[in-house]
């Protein structure tokens, strides 16, 4: 006879969750693995575990109707005889068309331009919407290849080089058949509904010196004209900028653990690299080891949701930061509006991640013409620009307070941290203290 014990609940384990026994049953009924978009869910050290100081009788603040906080960057000013100039340091990540509708991308550009900042092309090449629409327009020159063309190298405003990305350091893209429409298939030169995996690593590179080798080269095809950047995701980012900048980049853009994606395995996502919060002073040390911080600019992304997200990053030494998932939500995506069509997926409006499917009730991570015409472009490039807008405000409030007439005069100073991890990561001291763990090195 069974003993049942009348004073202990029944007691799951932590290790073995219901969502891990989901995912186990799942792996077990279907033999695939999960794929998503969007970034880590899983909770890691980030900027809200860390505080600003804000003036007090040693520092003075600014009064925010007279005195002015500058929000202006310049980036490419190393070796690019156009630098570019934007009026905010919130830029769009690179996000393709494909993953994306035709319809977002341009959003997206829309947004950027009213907001005085850039917008980035992704693993799928320039369209003329995005082009026509974007005043400033990064071109990303990618492993896949897909799409590229020097023509469209000419007609960017800079050349991103990507070698890697947060959500998947180490990895390549996917973009599944369902969503390579024939205007898709056209632009990456690839046959019309079956499923693509983007290359992790440039074809003619072997290490960096190849890097080197690709940069003079984009030069050249571009005149010196254009700024040129180097992408990486969060994994080595002291070495990864040293060698960046050595290799002659203008532009060092790092994206943390938390970046989002179009589509990519979830075990890679979850897994894989480090957090945002841990890649900046690394970076930020290799530029200032190399007597080259604020000569070539650092862009930060990965989880940047708010002004007090920007404020942090520049605080911690960045000259600009990226968006991507916060700017598709911003222009609709997840929207509790379609709540009754997320959970037809079987999701709901905040949870919706399953981008790969091609079936965005939001009509953003579509190409079916139906879903993507639900997106108007404009409406949705003004909520963008508001949402920038807000941003930037947002981050000279912080500036103001902490007594700053630029927000690149932010500086580690002006933070506490929260935590032990955050201190230890953004080498800020704990709050009520002078110290941080592990003062001393990577
Ligand atoms: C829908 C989507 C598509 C993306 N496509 C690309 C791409 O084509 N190339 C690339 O370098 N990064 C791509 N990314 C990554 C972004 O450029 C950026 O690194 C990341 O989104 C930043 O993190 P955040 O989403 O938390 O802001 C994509 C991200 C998303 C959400």
């Amino acid at each position: 006879m069974s003993y049942h014990n009348p004073y202990t609940p029944p007691r799951k384990s932590a290790t073995f969750d219901d969502y891990t026994l989901a995912e186990i049953r799942r792996a077990a009924a279907t033999g695939i693995y999960d794929i998503r978009g969007a970034g880590t869910k899983r909770k890691v050290p980030h900027f809200d575990d860390l505080l600003f100081l804000g003036a007090s009788i040693s520092r003075y603040p600014l009064e925010g109707y007279r005195e002015k906080c500058d929000t202006t960057v310049v980036l490419g000013s190393r070796f690019a005889k156009k630098p570019i100039t934007l009026k905010t340091p919130i830029t769009i990540a690179g996000m393709s068309f494909g993953a994306l509708s035709g319809n977002a991308k341009e959003a997206l550009g829309r947004g950027a331009t009213l907001a005085g900042t850039s917008t980035t092309t992704g693993d799928g090449g320039m369209t003329n919407e995005e082009r026509g629409h974007s005043q400033t327009l990064v071109y990303q020159y990618l492993p896949s290849r897909y799409g590229m063309n020097p023509r469209d190298l000419r007609r960017a405003d800079a050349i991103e080089v990507v070698v890697g990305q947060g959500a998947k350091p180490g990895g390549g893209g996917m973009l599944l058949g369902q969503k390579i429409s024939d205007r898709v298939a056209h632009m990456r030169n690839l046959p019309k509904g079956i499923d693509q995996r983007s290359a992790c690593r440039h074809p003619d590179w072997t290490g960096p010196d190849d890097l080197e080798i690709k940069i003079m080269e984009l030069r050249e095809i571009t005149d010196w004209e254009k700024p040129i950047y180097v992408k990486v995701g969060g994994a080595r980012p002291y070495y990864d900028t040293a060698l960046a900048v050595k290799a002659g980049a203008d532009v060092v853009v790092l994206d943390g653990m938390q970046g989002g994606t179009a589509a990519t395995q979830d075990v890679f996502i979850e897994n894989v690299g480090m957090p945002t919060l841990a890649c900046i002073r690394p970076a930020v040390q290799a530029l200032q080891d190399l007597g080259m911080h604020r000569k070539v600019q650092l862009i930060i992304s990965g989880g940047i949701r708010s002004g007090a997200d920007v404020a942090k990053a520049l605080a911690l030494g960045a000259d600009a930061v990226a968006i991507g998932t916060a700017a598709l939500v911003a222009i609709g995506d997840n929207d509790p509006k379609w709540e009754e069509e997320y959970q037809k997926l079987g999701t709901t409006a905040g949870a919706y991640d399953d981008w790969h499917e091609g079936k965005d009730p939001a009509g953003i991570t579509t190409q079916d013409p139906e879903l993507a015409n639900r997106l108007d472009p404009i409406a949705a490039g003004r909520r963008l620009a508001n949402y920038l807008k807000v941003m930037t405000l947002e981050a000279q409030t912080i500036a103001r307070a902490c007594g700053k007439n630029h927000l690149h005069n932010l500086e580690p100073e002006d933070l506490c941290a929260l935590t032990m991890e955050a201190a230890a990561m953004a080498q800020i001291p704990l709050a009520g203290t002078n110290w941080y763990p592990g003062k001393g090195g990577f």
